[in-house]
């Protein structure tokens, strides 16, 4: 009797330790690679493509089931193909452009295929916005272009040079494949984005424009529009302009930026405050503007302003032993 289960042990223990080996392999297998998480990802940046975000490889299985009980995954859905939203964001070094640029990036991070161009006012790409842009987790273009000693006035149009290398990179870079849809806008890193503002000015066709909050010394400024068509403009300065509209106010499709390839900002015989308006003239008419934002009566972007930083205490005191990027 005793020997009898004896051998029906020593035959079942192997199984047994099969059994056991198996399900240690199972649970040890590593789990299908997920999505980089967006921020630290490693998209590819520079001078590359607008990147999709990569999509979730691996193959279905045991181990997809188990994971999703935990933590649910997306469905994936088919793509439909958006325009590329092309962000120009000219910016010069200064105490808070590092917390500008975070702000930003933390928005721009939630829209779907946006790219970024940041046009630096620099003789050279500096290694705080190159470190901040590698790790931005964004497609992004890094360019950079000096403003002019002279035109570095008060009362001045300020990025002009940078806003027309931002242009410039944009038309050379859809110089041979005009099909592709996208829409540029000129987004100062100063104001902040509702993520409202990206889906209306998606669907612009030529020229769309908008409220703009906090401007021109009233609360808002806004286009007027009757019977879905800009009429004039609600605005705290100069009406008479005939686009009275901040920069943060409108957005073009990447068709008429190409077929326009002369349209820029300009320097000579811009007066103040006429940067807008003196770019749209060349590239489209009020009664073409196409109202977006419930027909201009909504505020989905605001122009900020930081409050300027009081350092005066930093030379009252020994600097610290360690470099540390602010
Ligand atoms: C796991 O995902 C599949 C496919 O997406 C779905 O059909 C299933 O219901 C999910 N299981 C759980 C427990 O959520
Ligand atoms: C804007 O106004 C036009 C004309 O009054 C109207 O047909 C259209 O539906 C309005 N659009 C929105 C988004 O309310």
């Amino acid at each position: 009797m005793k020997s009898v289960l004896f051998s029906r042990f020593f035959i079942l223990l192997p199984w047994i330790l099969i059994v056991i080996i198996m399900l240690d392999v199972d649970t040890r297998r590593p789990a299908p690679p997920l999505t980089p998480r967006p921020y630290f990802s490693p998209y590819v940046m520079g001078r590359g493509g607008a990147r999709l975000p990569l999509r979730r490889v691996g193959p279905a299985g045991r181990r997809w089931v188990k994971r999703n009980e935990s933590r649910p995954q997306p469905q994936p859905r088919p793509e439909p193909p958006l325009p590329t939203i092309y962000a120009i964001t000219p910016t010069y070094s200064r105490p808070v452009q590092k917390a500008e640029l975070t702000r930003l990036a933390n928005t721009f991070r939630q829209v779907a295929q946006l790219h970024w161009i940041l046009v630096e006012d620099a003789v050279a790409r500096s290694e705080l916005v190159s470190r901040f842009l590698a790790r931005a987790g964004l497609p992004s273009t890094h360019l950079h272009v000096p403003t002019p000693r002279r035109y570095k006035r008060p009362g001045l149009p300020r990025a002009t040079e940078q806003r027309n290398a931002g242009l410039a990179w944009l038309r050379q870079r859809h110089q041979h494949q005009r099909a592709q849809p996208g829409v540029l806008f000129f987004a100062d890193d100063d104001n902040t984005y509702s993520l409202e503002l990206f889906q209306e000015m998606r669907t612009t066709r030529k020229v769309s424009v908008w409220p703009v909050g906090l401007v021109g010394g009233r609360r808002y400024e806004r286009p007027l529009v009757e019977n879905g068509k800009v009429v004039g403009w609600y605005t705290g300065w100069r009406a008479d302009r005939p686009f009275a509209i901040d920069m943060a106010g409108f957005a073009v499709s990447l068709q008429v930026i190409l077929s326009n390839p002369k349209a820029v900002f300009k320097r000579r015989g811009s007066q103040p405050g006429m940067q807008e308006s003196d770019f749209l003239k060349q590239i489209t008419t009020v009664e073409e503007l196409e109202p977006k934002a419930n027909n201009c009566t909504k505020v989905l972007v605001w122009h900020t302003r930081t409050e300027k930083v009081n350092l005066a205490n930093e030379p009252k005191y020994h600097l610290d032993t360690v470099k540390i990027e602010v």
